[in-house]
């Protein structure tokens, strides 16, 4: 049995909730501005709904071509691990279950709620509010997709951050907003200029280099410091998982925490497959979610790899018109037809 705060948080809809994050967003410490928008693409709501109605769920994955770690419920302590708001998680996740216990209004106005669970958790843990806002809106999506009683078991579990999340919001942000220094004619130079590719703000070693004006997946595939397949099967190449190269499978998909100004701006192919994939991009033109096989860098950037990947835009958001799919790669023949597959019409 759902209680009646999840009751009322299940009537709200994907887009309900895009709304309210738009609406806390000013509130939103710059730190975790874009992560908490990143966070909420990473885990759409209307997926997850598609998965839960679905007769046969294990066909319909397949019909999506899902790849990787997709459910919340699996992972309440970790998805949110970018986040600077992390490490607040165990006093948020026990406010949210406290406030499970003693809600009553069934016309709570959700950001409001979010405001009032962040607010709490401020005064007890000392810290400013807005770092709390991010935090409590993803906490209350979690509970959402995981249920009451996974969340309830979930340990509350927060890993100390090291890297540049170690450091202090405002820190943080005047790191991810350097650029490498190029020595000291660096000003002289135009295409061998270096960039760092940070891909982990919680690690210490998490980054690689990115020749001037090269696709961020292309770097990735260049550094081979660790058995990355053995982390992740899709991560064939470097750290950034990727198939086709070629914006035709949606492997590559990656959030940009800072930089994304530093990119190309996003082509017409790019901005059609995202919508054939199912991710959110928004309508900018150097927006917070990209291809890794398309988007190019002329800077420094911070990325965060979501754990999964999928193709279910046309399915779950139904906005999608005819496709033309070009997979340029060795499986080509196989892509092909898992994606027309996953794009057909009922
Ligand atoms: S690797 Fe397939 S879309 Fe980028």
């Amino acid at each position: 049995m759902t209680t009646k705060f999840e009751n009322v948080l299940n009537k709200f809809s994907e887009n309900d909730w895009f709304s309210i994050l738009t609406k806390l967003l000013p509130d939103i410490h710059e730190v975790d501005r874009n992560a908490v928008q990143i966070w909420f693409r990473f885990y759409p709501l209307e997926l997850f709904r598609a998965l839960q109605a679905a007769e046969n769920k294990d066909e319909l994955l397949q019909k999506f071509v899902m790849q990787g770690n997709y459910e919340l419920k699996n992972q309440i302590d970790a998805s949110h691990k970018f986040l600077y708001g992390h490490r607040y998680w165990k006093n948020v996740k026990e406010a949210i279950e406290k406030r499970v216990e003693n809600f009553s209004d069934e016309n709570a106005d959700l950001a409001n709620e979010t405001k009032q669970i962040a607010k709490t958790v401020a005064e007890k843990v000392k810290a400013n509010e807005s770092l709390l806002l991010g935090i409590t809106a993803v906490g209350l999506m979690i509970l959402v997709q995981s249920g009451l009683e996974n969340f309830k078991n979930a340990k509350g579990a927060i890993e100390k951050p090291k890297g540049l999340m170690k450091n202090s919001p405002e820190k943080i942000l005047a790191e991810r907003a350097k650029d490498d220094s190029q020595g000291l004619f660096g000003f002289l130079k135009t295409i061998d200029k270096k960039w760092t590719v940070t891909y982990d703000e919680t690690a210490s070693d998490a980054r690689f280099k990115l020749v001037h004006d090269e696709e961020i997946a292309s770097a990735s595939a260049r550094d081979q410091s660790k058995n990355w397949r053995e982390k992740d099967e899709r991560c064939i190449e470097g750290v950034v998982p990727v198939e086709c190269r070629s914006a035709a499978c949606g492997t590559c998909w990656i959030g940009i925490l800072s930089g994304a100004e530093k990119l190309t701006e996003v082509s017409t192919r790019e901005r059609k497959q995202m919508k054939v994939f199912g991710y959110k991009q928004p309508e900018d033109a150097k927006p917070f979610l990209r291809l890794a096989c398309q988007a190019r860098a002329h800077g420094a950037i911070s990325i965060v790899i979501p754990p999964w990947n999928g193709v279910f835009g046309k399915k779950v958001y139904r906005n999608v018109e005819d496709v033309e799919l070009e997979p340029a790669t060795t499986s080509a023949a196989k892509l092909r037809e898992t994606i027309t597959t996953a794009t057909e019409n009922n």
